[in-house]
């Protein structure tokens, strides 16, 4: 397929193009650069830099697309409180200007970087894609947002649309050749900053609140490894049906404790890793676990680098050749 990738300079764009390729695909790269890096961009991709806003000038109706995977957008929850209405714009207004550049171009596929934000704090364990959905960021907001206008163009304008929910993406890519993986900044998810801590850039790690109620007082996430995720997009552009707008949570199923994480980083970097235990955080819930069943049984998914220590062990190798 001819494929344009949004954001594919970024950590799961990246990986996600690499997979695509691997599976020989055609891969055009949008990207502002905005967050993300050029030289993370497949060196077998086209790269074209530009914003999402101004897709049409690529997606033009003779250009012969047949799917468009987005993953361009602003990702902080914390900065999108601060600032909303960048949120809004960045992630909404924008690409509703990429769905217009779809329509335009007749592109007969599209699969969006949904998130476990859109749910807010659950009511039932695991996370199913039926809960309620009542986000507690600004982040979330505007990816339910986005999720709820492909429905409507599905059903409108007859488009395949899917949306994957990612739960804690960590983790990097390592192949024969290949090295990809997560460089944000300012960095705000729990296993790039521990292997900060690790690499002596960080004194210590905060963790947020020790009295919440599970197995040892730290909040619960669900962490999937970057390799299972890009590689659940190559099943779900298979899986696309017109007309049908299909959503998946895709996580392991298995929560991880904060300071499970700490010491799994601890065995993996051989650092001691100080941790400083800091007041909770508005909105962070106790646990936060998906359930996949859907993308198991309509994708044929399944996770494979599912421990710990697949995941900090491939971010700890990215992370001291290409960022420390
Ligand atoms: N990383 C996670 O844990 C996680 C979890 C859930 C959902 N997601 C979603 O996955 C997607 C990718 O996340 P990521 O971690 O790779 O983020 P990232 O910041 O590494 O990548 C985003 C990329 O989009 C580009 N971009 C941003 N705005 C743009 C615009 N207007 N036009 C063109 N390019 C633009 C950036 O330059 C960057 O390369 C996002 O949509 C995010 O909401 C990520």
């Amino acid at each position: 397929m001819k494929l344009l990738v949004t954001g594919g300079a970024g950590y799961v764009g990246s990986v996600t193009s690499r997979l695509l390729l691997d599976a020989g695909h055609e891969v055009v790269v949008l990207d502002s650069l905005r967050t993300g890096f050029r030289e993370a961009v497949a060196p077998d991709a086209t790269f074209v830099q530009a914003d999402i806003a101004d897709a049409g000038q690529v997606l033009t109706p003779d250009a012969g697309f047949d799917a468009v995977l987005h993953f361009a957008g602003l990702i902080a929850a914390g900065e999108s409180m601060a600032k909303p209405e960048l949120y809004w714009h960045e992630n909404v207004v924008k690409s509703l200007a990429l769905l217009d550049a779809i329509r335009a171009a007749k592109v007969p596929r599209v699969i969006f970087s949904s998130t476990a934000a859109v749910y807010g704090n659950p009511v039932e364990l695991p996370i199913t894609e039926s809960a309620i959905k009542a986000p507690t960021s600004t982040y979330g907001s505007t990816k339910l947002t986005f999720d709820l206008a492909l429905t409507s163009e599905a059903f409108a304008h007859n488009l395949a649309a899917v949306s994957l929910r990612y739960f804690n993406v960590a983790g990097a890519y390592i192949a024969e050749g290949h090295e990809i993986g997560e460089r944000h900044d300012p960095e705000t998810h729990l296993i790039p900053i521990t292997l900060q801590v690790a690499a002596g850039k960080r004194e210590k790690l905060q963790l947020f609140g020790d009295d919440y109620p599970t197995v040892d007082g730290t909040c619960v996430r669900d962490y999937i490894h970057v390799e299972d995720l890009a590689r659940a997009h190559l099943l779900a552009l298979d899986a696309t049906v017109a007309g049908e707008h299909r959503i998946y949570n895709l996580g392991n199923g298995n929560g991880f404790s904060n300071r499970q994480v700490v010491e799994a980083a601890r065995e993996v970097t051989g650092a001691e890793i100080p941790v400083e235990i800091a007041a909770r955080r508005d909105g962070d819930p106790a646990t936060l676990v998906a359930s996949s069943d859907r993308a198991r049984e309509d994708l044929g998914w399944t996770p494979r680098k599912n421990t710990l220590h697949d995941m900090i062990g491939d971010a700890w190798t990215f992370y001291r050749k290409h960022v420390a």
